[in-house]
């Protein structure tokens, strides 16, 4: 009976398992197959719409659309991002993150058949305009819930009947969704995952989220209207939290003793928390620390502490005020895991030690804006995966030696004493893309191998002692954003061809010995924004065939041997967008170029009420506020505004008159004319360049009276109309009365204030005779030294300036900056990610 039973029973289940398997292709429940198809045709594709794309670690993913491959044909558990519930064949797991979806998200999607689900993720799709639906509280038995950057909006009340009703929540993120409401005090008490970065949360944090048992994951992120209170006890989650990060949050009152008893925690974000002092005692207690950032606070003490670390795969401390000397690092074995060791901008000082064993693991090493000197020493080219290396704006001296590894992508070694020739290793690999050497003094020539160089975008060895001539190959190489080769000894003709295709967008070439014509082949860089071929000894006519480079903005040939006449052709249409034009210290003649200051578009539309104001380049790597024309910045941390926008014709041989038409370019900020031989009167149509700052029109031969209309130019700070034949009275109020002697002197008859000569007005009181010439070398020289400025430091130099320069470089702090940080640090390490996961 017992082997009759048995024998039955397996047969039994292999009939079972037979009858099973065969229906095992056709799990799917029709109706969820229709439900997930009529899901599927409500969005259109659009790559765009997964933009933001990137894994829980950070790591750049590349986006497919999962939907497409969704058909009939197939079982619909078998579909990509479909996990069906292996005995009742119903959906419970829907997957559809970085899909390329685009399109309104309906509370009647078919979507919310699917009541069995598990998992849901539609991260990383654009939903955008489509409010929360409440029936995303139907899935009652959801434990995973991924919208971030899927472009929700979050009605009031939304997140509190969401939460209320997925009870059994273990992982919820929200990243980048608009929530705008305070965070609700009912949720599941199963949650190990809350991330909810950047959510536009506000109100205070209910305290209650810190004692979730099962809590691993906290993110609160960039939420800076969002109160936080930490728990003063033990909180409940002391043993389980591992990540917690909370950059830019608003902390109440002081990191507490509770700290301490978070024994789990691998990862602490506290960038941009406003923490000053010395670093509070409980955090000494976390010594499971992997990744720890404290960067953009106001901390200090000796570097040397987060020695008692000995897990630290991440260190950031940027910005703040540590201090003291490297020599910890020497001969010890610990921090053997550290990849990433930032201290930029602190206060660092002395050598970085020689006897280095330890830090095999590094590849980011940032060190920049301390007052480090010394050699760089051979461990730090020996490292094996060093990838990023920004020693920038310290004291090095030394030569740069041959690196070892082969993985280099960013070198910034700027703005130091460096000697010596850049060491062909440089030139050898596959993935560098930022190479950063300016300001040292490094010698000998740059070598072709330089184009061999496939991911370089940006290449500044401005200010060195590079001697040669400009490598021919330069111009082919493919992905190359910025050159600045400026302020070295390269000589020769600029003998490079820009192939067609190239995505040059800054090109500055000043203060060489460069010869002969501007290369035609320019005409290829369609991209070009800034192209600065200021202080060589060119030889060449105005190159208006420069004018069809549809985004030139700055374009500098002042200080060369330019010459002849001006002439844009009648076609129209060049320089459209061109906002700085210096041709100053050239050989250019004949009369002022009418038919150019016609064309210059951009400068005609003074939009700076309407717009906010933008820097040139801007979109290739920041945005700043507005609130940084601010003067006593420092200048290299400026852009170009788009609104500086500047005429400089000085120095050149110029004649005839003013033409009234450059009453026009009402946009103009800076008009220098001067030293040229300029004739006739001054144009009344001046009083039109509203935001005019500085006019200079010294040195020539104008005559007449100047216009009275003049003082009503209210932002004029600058005026030289010395050395004319002006006659007449000097016009009175506003900005006249600011303006000293040196800006009439040497005119024939001018009179009134401040010139001694009585006008005839109210005070008729002579003043005595100020001494000819006492203030024209000051104030000549100041306006020199801003339009120099004006070039220089805001230049094209910025946007070399890039990148994590903007991060590590000032210990000046305000508040613009700090915020600015933050959105370099994200953008920069996102492009990070892209780039590494390109090459
Ligand atoms: C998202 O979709 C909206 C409209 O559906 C569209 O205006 C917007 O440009 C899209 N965003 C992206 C990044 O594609
Ligand atoms: C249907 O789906 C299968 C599997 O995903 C795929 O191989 C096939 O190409 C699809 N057919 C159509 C017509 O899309
Ligand atoms: C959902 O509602 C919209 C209007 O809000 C309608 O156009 C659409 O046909 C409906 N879709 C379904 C599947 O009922
Ligand atoms: C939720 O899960 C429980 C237990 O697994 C199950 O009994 C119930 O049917 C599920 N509800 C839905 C709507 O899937
Ligand atoms: C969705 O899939 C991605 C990988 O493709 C994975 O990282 C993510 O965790 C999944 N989401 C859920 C909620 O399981
Ligand atoms: C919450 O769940 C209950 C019971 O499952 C359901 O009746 C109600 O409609 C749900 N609320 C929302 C907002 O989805
Ligand atoms: C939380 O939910 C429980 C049960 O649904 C309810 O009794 C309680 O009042 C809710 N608390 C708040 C603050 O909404
Ligand atoms: C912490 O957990 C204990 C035990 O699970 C519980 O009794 C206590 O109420 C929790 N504390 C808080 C503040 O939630
Ligand atoms: C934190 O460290 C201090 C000093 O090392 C020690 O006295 C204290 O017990 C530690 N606290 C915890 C919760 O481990
Ligand atoms: C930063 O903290 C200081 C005191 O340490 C305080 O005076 C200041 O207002 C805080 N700033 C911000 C932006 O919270
Ligand atoms: C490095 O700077 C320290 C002071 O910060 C100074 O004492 C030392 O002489 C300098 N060393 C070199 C090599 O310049
Ligand atoms: C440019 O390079 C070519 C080829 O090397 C050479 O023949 C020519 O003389 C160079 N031109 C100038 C002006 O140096």
């Amino acid at each position: 009976m017992g082997y009759q039973t048995l024998a039955l029973f397996l047969l039994c289940s292999f009939l079972c398992q037979l009858v099973f398997s065969s229906f095992l292709p056709h799990l799917c429940p029709s109706d969820q197959a229709l439900a997930l198809l009529q899901f599927k045709h409500m969005f259109a594709i659009n790559p765009s719409a997964s933009h933001d794309c990137f894994d829980i670690t950070g790591e750049w993913m590349q986006s497919y659309s999962k939907t497409l491959s969704w058909n009939k044909s197939t079982d619909c558990c078998s579909w990509d991002g479909v996990h069906c519930d292996e005995t009742t064949g119903k959906v419970i797991e829907l997957n559809l993150t970085c899909s390329n979806l685009q399109g309104k998200f309906d509370s009647n999607t078919s979507l919310f058949q699917l009541s069995n689900l598990k998992r849901l993720d539609l991260s990383s799709n654009n939903f955008s305009g489509s409010l929360i639906s409440p029936k995303f509280g139907e899935f009652s038995n959801l434990t995973h819930l991924d919208l971030s950057h899927s472009g929700f909006r979050f009605g009031p009340h939304n997140l509190e009947l969401l939460l209320k009703n997925l009870t059994q929540l273990r992982e919820l993120d929200l990243y980048g969704m608009s929530i705008s409401s305070t965070f609700p005090l009912n949720f599941s008490s199963y949650l190990t995952t809350l991330r909810l970065s950047d959510t536009l949360l506000w109100g205070i944090l209910p305290e209650s989220v810190f004692h979730l048992s099962n809590l691993e994951t906290l993110d609160l992120s960039y939420n800076p209207q969002l109160t936080i209170r930490f728990p003063t006890i033990k909180w409940n989650s002391s043993t389980s939290l591992m990540y917690l990060s909370l950059p830019e949050v608003n902390f109440i009152g002081k990191i507490p003793e509770s700290f301490s008893y978070l024994t789990s925690l691998h990862y602490l974000d506290m960038r941009s928390c406003n923490l000053s002092g010395p670093i509070i005692k409980p955090l000494w207690n976390l010594s499971h620390i992997q990744s720890l950032y404290l960067r953009n606070n106001h901390l200090e003490g000796p570097i040397s502490q987060f020695f008692k670390f000995g897990n630290l795969k991440l260190l950031s401390l940027g910005i703040n005020n540590f201090y003291g000397q490297l020599d910890f690092l020497s001969s010890n074995r610990s921090w053997t895991q550290l990849e990433v060791f930032e201290v930029s901008s602190n206060s660092l000082v002395g050598p970085i030690p020689s006897d280095v064993s330890g830090l095999q693991s590094l590849q980011s090493l940032f060190l920049s804006s301390n007052h480090l000197n010394g050699t760089i020493p051979s461990w730090i080219f020996s490292l094996p995966s060093l990838d990023e290396l920004y020693l920038n704006d310290n004291y090095f001296s030394g030569e740069i030696q041959e690196f070892k590894s082969k993985t280099l992508w960013d070198v910034t070694l700027k703005q130091n004493q460096l000697q010596g020739p850049i060491p062909m290793s440089l030139l050898n690999q596959q993935s560098l893309s930022y190479l950063l050497l300016s300001k040292n003094n490094l010698s000998g020539q740059i070598a072709s191998a330089v184009c061999s160089l496939k991911a370089l975008t940006v290449l500044d060895l401005g200010s060195n002692n590079l001697k040669g001539t400009i490598p021919r190959c330069l111009g082919e190489m493919s992905e190359l954003w910025v050159v600045d080769l400026s302020n070295n000894s390269l000589s020769g003709a600029i003998n490079t061809t820009f192939s067609i295709g190239n995505t040059l967008r800054v090109i500055k070439l000043h203060g060489n010995k460069l010869e002969g014509e501007v290369p035609r082949s320019l005409v290829n860089c369609k991209s070009l924004e800034c192209l600065d071929l200021g202080n060589n000894e060119l030889s060449d006519t105005f190159p208006k065939w420069l004018g069809t480079l549809p985004n030139l903005k700055i374009l500098s040939l002042r200080s060369n041997k330019f010459h002849g006449p001006i002439k844009t052709s009648r076609a129209g249409n060049l320089f459209v967008h061109l906002r700085i034009i210096d041709l100053s210290s050239n050989g250019f003649s004949g009369n002022l170029p009418m038919s150019l200051f016609e064309d210059l578009k951009a400068m005609k539309i003074n939009d700076e009420i309407t717009k906010i104001p933008q820097y040139v380049g801007e979109d290739l790597y920041y945005h700043f506020s507005e609130t940084i024309t601010t003067k006593g910045l420092d200048l290299e941390f400026r852009g170009v505004l788009t609104t500086n926008i500047v005429i400089n014709l000085s120095k050149n041989r110029f004649e005839g008159c003013i033409p009234s038409s450059i009453g026009d370019l009402i946009a103009l900020r800076t008009l220098n004319l001067s030293h040229n031989g300029l004739e006739g009167v001054t144009p009344t149509s001046l009083q039109y360049l509203s935001v005019l700052e500085s006019l200079d029109l010294s040195f020539n031969k104008i005559s007449g009276e100047i216009p009275q209309q003049l003082a009503s130019l209210t932002f004029l700070e600058v005026l030289n109309l010395s050395h004319n034949h002006l006659v007449g009275c000097i016009p009175r109020g506003k900005q006249f009365d600011t303006f000293e002697n040196s800006s009439y002197q040497g005119n024939d008859g001018l009179r009134g204030l401040p010139l001694s000569k009585d006008c005839g007005g109210d005070e008729g009181v002579p003043q005595t005779t100020t001494p000819f010439g006492l203030d024209q070398g000051e104030e000549g020289d100041s306006t020199m030294i801003s339009w120099q400025a004006v070039l220089m430091g805001y230049g094209c130099g910025l946007i070399i300036g890039l990148s994590v320069i903007y991060i590590m470089l000032s210990t000046q702090n305000p508040a613009w900056f700090s915020r600015m940080v933050e959105e370099l640090d994200h953008k920069i390490i996102t492009r990070m990610k892209k780039y590494k996961k390109r090459y």
